[in-house]
């Protein structure tokens, strides 16, 4: 993933280049000297980089060290008009030098023509090793209580089975269930991250996750009290997925049950976005919404429509559903009280522990259904992609 970074001596400068940043839902990190960028940033991260002018600092000079250690950032230099000199930002390896009054258009060009390099950069690296980023995988509803946490659970469990190398991690930043599903308790979470290792440390977050030996998952949890989500922002939400996706298979993001910013973080980088819904008008009426807004995001061809609690309804069936969101359904999974409830009871997900059942199955169908298709990243640059990439 991407990654964007400031080093600027005036705050204010710096803050203005993020907000820009954040208009274009990109999430930048400030830094205020080269060491603050060294002790986060590693040869191996790629990204952006804009160095404003400092009066402690010399800029050229400046971006002439990073070009050399960080090769895989690329360099826009913001200047006073006066000390623009073209040729010599070029000699120290930046990629566009643009004045400190920049236009709007001048910025983003500079700023589309450093991703691309960046992106071509990427994609020889991915060519180079066998180890392809995560597919994620976030797992949506526009209503509470629908089965969000049940299908990420047990989705997670019936990847891990296959032998990959699944994490969960629950954006339900309040509320989150993920771990009382597996019967963890874990002490760590993303919330020790952001305050030990984000803002203290090394920034690194597989301390953090927590793997349970039964279901070979491994979860991020959400913070132990709810008052504590709030300081989690799409900024650290960003940070977090970008480093999981080089370290496991597979990502799946549970939410809760409304579009805020940090799931909007995970739903924009997914590969495949569930959203789960169920027999009620409702539910269906407020799906369409959420189908016509991906829609304008242009996110449409990842989403897949998950109907949870099937049962005989008067009224209502497949195909009343299918109508109303104006898509295919992916899978339904039947309605089967006792055996979700005991699941979740006993900390022991049904695809483990009821295989047999319908619910069960109908889980293994949705990985099946997500394997026969690659992601919609994949198709674009042509490569073949399976769920069943062995560890
Ligand atoms: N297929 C099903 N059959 C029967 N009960 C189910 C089914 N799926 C989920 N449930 C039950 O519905 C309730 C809500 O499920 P879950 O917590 O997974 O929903 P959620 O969308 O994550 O909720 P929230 O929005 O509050 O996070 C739980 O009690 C769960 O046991
Ligand atoms: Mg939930």
């Amino acid at each position: 993933m991407m990654n964007y970074f400031i080093i600027s001596g005036n705050h204010s400068t710096a803050e203005s280049i993020k907000k820009l940043l954040y208009y274009n839902r990109k999430f930048a990190k400030i830094f205020h000297n080269l060491e603050q960028l060294k002790s986060f940033v590693t040869e191996d991260d790629y990204g952006v980089l804009f160095i404003t002018s400092s009066t402690t600092y010399d800029l050229y000079d400046l971006c002439g060290d990073i070009s050399l250690q960080w090769p895989n950032l690329k360099v826009i230099l913001i200047s006073d008009v006066e000390d623009i000199d073209y040729k010599k930002a070029m000699y120290v390896g930046a990629t566009d030098i643009v004045s400190l009054e920049f236009e709007e258009e001048e910025w983003k060009q500079a700023l589309v023509k450093a991703e691309s390099i960046i992106e071509i950069k990427m994609e020889d690296l991915e060519k180079k090793s066998d180890q392809k980023p995560a597919r994620m995988i976030t797992v949506a509803s526009t209503k509470g209580g629908i089965g969000k946490t049940t299908i990420s659970v047990n989705l997670a469990v019936a990847l891990a089975n296959q032998e990959l190398n699944v994490v969960i991690v629950d954006l339900d930043l309040q509320f989150g269930d993920v771990p009382l599903l597996l019967d963890l308790q874990p002490k760590q979470t993303i919330y020790e991250w952001l305050k030990e290792s984000y803002e203290n440390g090394d920034g690194k977050v597989i301390p953090y996750v927590t793997y349970d030996p039964h279901t070979k998952v491994s979860v991020l949890a959400a913070p132990s009290s709810p008052e504590f989500a709030e300081l989690i922002t799409g900024e650290h939400v960003s940070n977090v997925l970008s480093q999981l996706k080089k370290e496991f298979d597979v990502i799946i993001v549970d939410t809760p049950p409304s579009f805020v910013e940090t799931s909007l973080v995970a739903i924009e980088n997914s590969e495949d976005i569930l959203l789960i819904t169920s027999l009620d008008l409702p539910a269906l009426k407020n799906g369409k919404l959420a189908i016509d807004t991906f829609d304008l995001l242009e996110l449409n061809d990842k989403i897949k429509i998950v109907l949870n609690r099937d049962t005989e309804m008067e009224g209502m069936n497949k195909n009343t559903v299918e109508n109303i969101l104006g898509r295919k359904l992916e899978v339904s999974i039947p309605s089967d009280y006792k055996t979700v409830i005991s699941s979740i009871n006993l900390g022991v997900p049904f695809v483990i522990r009821s295989p047999k059942t319908q619910v069960a199955k109908s889980m293994q169908k949705l990985v099946k259904q997500l394997d026969s298709k690659p992601d919609s990243n994949q198709r674009k640059t042509k490569k073949r992609f399976s769920l069943l990439r062995r560890r």
